[in-house]
């Protein structure tokens, strides 16, 4: 089988992580984000990827060709000399993706869910149409894509992308199953699937509508990076560092950090390779990316911490603060919904959420 992700864009929401690191490549739960989406593709099945970028990928190419070998699977870049959009980037790569009958799946990046694939497989032989998507249930749906199906059947009647008015709570999670015979409603250009593709598909009857289990989110900003690590966390429980008096909920420890017996994290927290948290630090909803350091006694509520970045004693960030690759946080400073470039040392307290440059 083959699957298709949508790499392309600057990843500017996640910014200064993306300043960085493609996006993605940034780590979720302590493994690059595409690679969560890669291993489950292979186990349904997958043995052809391709990756559509609108960038130049060498960045990516060497820790893909590693991954290529590892898990036995093709990997190719698509690259687009435009932004083609949502759809565009399936005719692009129309050689691979039509190649054979077998239908293909399309991914948005930037989500993380169960990835039930098998189950799709299942679903979209059964209902034989062109095309299946994956709903899920969200309380904001106007930032998504919503879907209506006709009543008691699993085809959908409308397709609405980010609906000004009220139009259900029941939203596209962005993972698709598409026979090849979608390929002859797209062209090379910059087009929108949801805008373009979907309601037509929909008038005809092309395309139905399956239940995602278990929890979803699109990780694409850091307020719902943090989020949807939260909900990655609990999902992944039974892997997850064992309760303690330092130690509460959901806490993801790297076997190369060194954290102080004395420090004490959760619920929701990741620390990724070779960080070192000091003796007294609190960190609850955060993540702390590889080669971090939280210095002693350091308070962190709802806050990434980038690459190599530094986070001096008894420092209080919180409010989505994120702090860019190799940034130095002083002593006793207070930040609140900072957003802090590479390279930078903050030396005052900043109350106000402000991008640091
Ligand atoms: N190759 C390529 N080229 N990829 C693109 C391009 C492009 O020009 N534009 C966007 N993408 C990729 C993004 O990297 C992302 O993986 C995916 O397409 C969706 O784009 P987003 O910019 O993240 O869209 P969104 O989050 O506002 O909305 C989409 O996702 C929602 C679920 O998270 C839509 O599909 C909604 O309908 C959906 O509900
Ligand atoms: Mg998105």
């Amino acid at each position: 089988m083959k699957a298709l992700i949508l790499v392309g864009g600057f990843g500017t929401r996640l910014r200064p992580l993306t300043l960085t690191m493609p996006k993605p490549l940034v780590e979720f739960a302590n493994r690059p984000m595409i690679l969560h989406q890669i291993e489950a593709l292979v186990r349904a099945g997958v043995t052809d990827i391709v990756l559509a970028v609108n960038y130049r990928p060498e960045i990516m190419s060497d820790f893909i060709s590693k991954y290529e070998k590892e898990l036995g699977v093709r990997i190719t870049f698509s690259v687009e000399t435009e932004p083609l959009g949502t759809a565009g980037p399936l005719a692009l790569a129309k050689d691979i993706l039509g190649k054979d009958d077998s239908p293909f799946f399309v991914l948005n990046s930037d989500v993380t869910c169960e990835f039930p694939f098998a189950a799709m497989i299942a679903f979209h032989k059964a209902h034989g149409a062109e095309g299946t998507l994956l709903v899920t249930k969200v309380e904001e749906p106007s930032k998504y894509g919503v879907v209506v199906q006709y009543p008691q059947q699993s085809t959908i009647e409308r397709f609405v992308e980010k609906p000004k008015e009220f139009v259900s709570n029941r939203i596209n999670a962005g993972l698709y199953l598409f026979s090849p015979a979608i390929l002859r409603r797209i062209k090379p250009t910059p087009t929108s699937i949801e805008k373009e593709i979907f309601p037509k598909m929909a008038l005809e009857r092309q395309i139905h509508a399956m239940d995602l289990p278990g929890f979803w989110m699109d990780v694409g900003q850091p307020k719902d990076y943090l989020t949807g690590t939260g909900l990655f966390l609990t999902a992944l429980a039974k892997s997850l560092a064992a309760p303690g008096p330092n130690i509460v909920g959901h806490v993801l420890i790297h076997p190369t950090a060194t954290v102080s017996p004395l420090a004490k994290l959760g619920p929701s927290v990741v620390i990724g390779a070779g960080v070192t948290v000091g003796p007294g630090a609190r960190l609850a909803r955060t993540v702390v990316l590889d080669g971090a350091s939280i210095k002693a006694h350091a308070w962190l509520r709802d806050t990434i911490v980038g690459w190599n970045a530094s986070v001096g004693r008894w420092a209080r960030l919180e409010g989505v603060t994120v702090l860019g690759e190799d940034v130095h946080v002083a002593e006793e400073v207070f930040l609140n919904g900072a957003k802090v470039l590479p390279h930078k040392s903050v030396g005052a307290s900043i109350p106000e959420p402000t991008i640091v440059m």
